[in-house]
């Protein structure tokens, strides 16, 4: 039967007195039936719903095609506990290794062919989970689905969500689940273990459990048909119950070499610095995220508009990085004369005494005193180098 799962979500909707869903769905159904040719049925279809009670046609009225009721809220602080966002396709690009970017295609196809699969018995339900370190892409993959489903994405919002009253997440999770069911979307948990801890966590067990069996619940309740998507920083901490109700499962790792040189090439765009050398730089930037490339391309570019430059100094691009990796490694540099003494080993090839002196704006003499300062000796502060790389570029 062609249509089954629109005529399928309508029953639902009427079944648990939802009637958003089941009128949203009906107007679904009507697009795909004038799709089709079939005029007259459409026109039965939509000439019903026009007779719906006012407060659902206003609803419908609401957004771009995008019909929800009223958002949800948490009770206690009345703030929303979802964002509905339409994310585009020009904004949402991700460079991904490339076999991860075949597993997301292989999840967006078996989105696509849901009902086809569907039918001979070969689908999975639609549930993607994403995993790994922070700034790695994992909340800019979730806008990229939805913007290539051309649907909208519902982000929960978990901090909101997670709320100290007893019971009250629970019901709150149970709201957003009812909500993204009245209309085609993708779900989207984001910092998702946040909820999904592991029962047995030390810290506040009761509660926790509690979360865990109603979101346990609530996606056992989902169609296979609903998109969900979560992300996570701490994949380890999900409770395995969890885990295998995603029926994929995709690693953002942190972007290797040639991964890197392309980061830079999109982040930096028109604003490259014309000397730049591209494999130096990817090799300097080993153990920079995603979020790390952007944040310091968007730093250099600014200077450069400040400034007066058409493009960035290649020095600045580098300075930049060289301090948010120390940062990363836990490097704390407080004076400016752990940053020269940072950079100076860690890139000698560029931080040149030269170089660092026209950065700091210092005297050469300056500069070679700080580099052969012993370090502690003059802050007292002992510096600690410890993770850190002295690499000479190729
Ligand atoms: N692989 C990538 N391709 C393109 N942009 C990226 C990539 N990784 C990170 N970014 C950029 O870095 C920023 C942060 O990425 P995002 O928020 O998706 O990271 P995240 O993995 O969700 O981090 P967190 O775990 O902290 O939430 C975004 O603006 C995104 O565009
Ligand atoms: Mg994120």
């Amino acid at each position: 039967m062609e249509h089954l799962s629109e005529i399928l979500k309508i029953l639902d909707g009427a079944l648990k007195a939802n009637a958003s869903m089941a009128t949203n769905y009906a107007g679904l159904l009507a697009d795909k039936l004038e799709e089709d040719g079939e005029r007259q049925q459409a026109r039965l279809i939509r000439e019903r719903l026009a007779r719906a009670p006012i407060a659902i046609a206003s609803a419908q009225g609401a957004g771009h095609g995008v019909h929800f009721g009223q958002l949800p809220t948490d009770n206690d602080s009345r703030l929303n506990t979802v964002d509905i966002t339409q994310p585009l396709l020009e904004s949402t690009d991700v460079l991904l290794p490339d076999a991860i970017q075949a597993r997301l295609m292989e999840f967006i196809q078996c989105v696509e062919h849901h009902d086809e699969l569907q039918r001979v018995g070969a689908a999975l339900a639609n549930r993607l989970l994403i995993y790994g370190p922070p700034g790695t892409g994992k909340t800019q993959t979730a806008r990229w689905i939805a913007a290539r489903l051309k649907l909208p994405l519902l982000t929960v919002r978990c901090d909101t969500l997670v709320n100290s009253l007893l019971g009250q997440t629970s019901r709150n999770l149970r709201r957003v689940f009812d909500y993204a069911q009245q209309s085609p979307c993708v779900l989207f948990l984001d910092e998702f273990d946040a909820l999904a801890g592991a029962r047995g966590n030390e810290r506040d067990i009761g509660e926790l459990q509690r979360v865990v069996i109603a979101l346990l619940q609530n996606i056992d309740a989902l169609p296979d048909s609903t998109i969900l998507v979560a992300s996570t920083n701490h994949e380890q901490l999900l409770d395995p119950a969890i885990d295998r109700r995603f029926a994929f499962h995709i690693p953002m790792p942190l972007p290797d070499t040639t991964l890197r040189e392309a980061l830079w090439r999109k982040k930096l765009g028109a604003f490259a610095p014309d000397d730049l050398d591209w494999s130096d730089l990817a090799a300097l930037s080993s153990g920079a995220t995603g979020a790390t490339i952007e944040h310091v391309s968007l730093d250099a570019k600014r200077t450069a508009v400040l400034s007066g430059q058409a493009r960035a100094d290649t020095l600045i691009v580098l300075r930049r990085l060289g301090l948010t990796l120390a940062l990363s490694q836990g490097e704390r540099l407080s004076t400016t004369e752990q940053e020269i003494r940072w950079l100076r080993e860690w890139a000698p090839a560029h931080f040149t005494i030269r170089a660092l002196a026209s950065q700091y704006d210092l005297s050469l003499r300056r500069v070679t005193g700080i580099i052969n300062e012993t370090p502690g000796t003059r802050d007292g502060n002992k510096e600690t180098h410890k993770g850190k790389k002295t690499r000479k570029p190729q």
